[in-house]
């Protein structure tokens, strides 16, 4: 349905082509291929632009995002591997959890392979944005159109730092307001792993976030301006080597990362302490890619 995908080849190491071949049936102008196995990668990234890894295993009840990490690092070191080889100029939007860790190692598989652009590597944070747009919405009674939350940090726990000061259209938040809403966006994967019971995780509303999040990276690279998205990317916002905020997409990838802004007191000390724990994200995934 996006107008700006010519070609869209879907690779998973099972169950692929009858994914493919039931959208290959909408009578749109999109060209589908799956592609199976492994040995089927190159042929899947041959020529791609925009390259989305939703790859990995879901968390079950009592999991964190920190626990897939086992599986999942593995996983997307295989596929930015590939990446490497094959398309090395695509920009990666990286789903797979644990997101601040696995975008870094994204990074130093790029590294490695001598293809890094730190603008093409965009962790997905957007489903924190949807949720806080769509929350706030719901708080106080406005139209979820018009609502925009940037959620700055990291994607896992307190990192998901939701910068309520800064919603648009403006609005007075009561102190007694601000504790439950934070923690609720903060929690709101792990509201979808308890409600699904073992089933899995946020399908629906994470592929919602990550279409969104794609058709602005298309948009940037079809030469559009004024694009802004939340990612997590490289970045000298704070001390740390990785942080999400607000990025403009351009036809190289997140051409400008933009600084947090006016924050409260409150947002300030989220911040603080959520450094120390998205720190040890990063290294956590440089030291997995460096193999220590
Ligand atoms: C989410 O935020 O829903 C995803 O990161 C999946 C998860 O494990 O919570």
């Amino acid at each position: 349905m996006q107008p700006l995908i010519n070609e869209l080849a879907l690779y998973d190491i099972a169950n692929v082509n009858g994914v493919a071949a039931d959208l290959s049936h909408c009578n749109t102008p999109v060209k589908i291929k799956g592609f199976t196995g492994q040995e089927s990668l190159a042929g899947a990234l041959e020529g791609a632009e925009l390259v989305i890894i939703p790859a990995g295993i879901p968390r079950k009840p009592g999991m964190t995002r920190d626990d897939l990490f086992k599986t999942n690092a593995s996983i997307v070191k295989a596929l930015v591997e590939g990446v490497a080889k094959t398309c090395p100029g695509a920009i990666l939007n990286i789903i797979s959890n644990p997101v601040n860790s696995t975008v870094p190692i994204a990074a130093e598989v790029l590294k490695a392979a001598g293809v890094y652009d730190p603008k093409k590597v965009l962790g997905v944070t957007t489903l924190d944005v949807v949720r806080a747009n769509c929350f706030v919405a719901e708080t106080k009674g406005l139209d979820v159109k018009d609502v925009d939350v940037p959620v700055i940090g990291g994607h896992a726990g307190t990192t998901i730092l939701p910068l309520l000061s800064q919603t648009k259209p403006k609005v007075n938040w009561s102190d007694a307001e601000l504790p439950a809403l934070i923690e609720r966006i903060q929690n709101a994967g792990t509201e979808v792993v308890e409600a699904k019971a073992g089933a899995g995780s946020a399908t629906l509303s994470m592929a919602y976030a990550a279409a969104r999040m794609a058709e602005s990276v298309l948009r940037g690279l079809a030469g559009e301006d004024g694009v802004y998205e939340c990612a997590y990317v490289e970045s000298d916002v704070t001390e740390l080597p990785f942080f999400a905020s607000k990025v403009r997409l351009g036809p190289s990838g997140a051409e400008e990362i933009l600084g947090v802004g006016k924050i409260t007191d409150a947002e300030q000390k989220a911040l603080d302490e959520a450094i120390p724990i998205l720190r040890g994200n990063i290294d956590a995934g440089i030291n997995f890619a460096k193999g220590n």
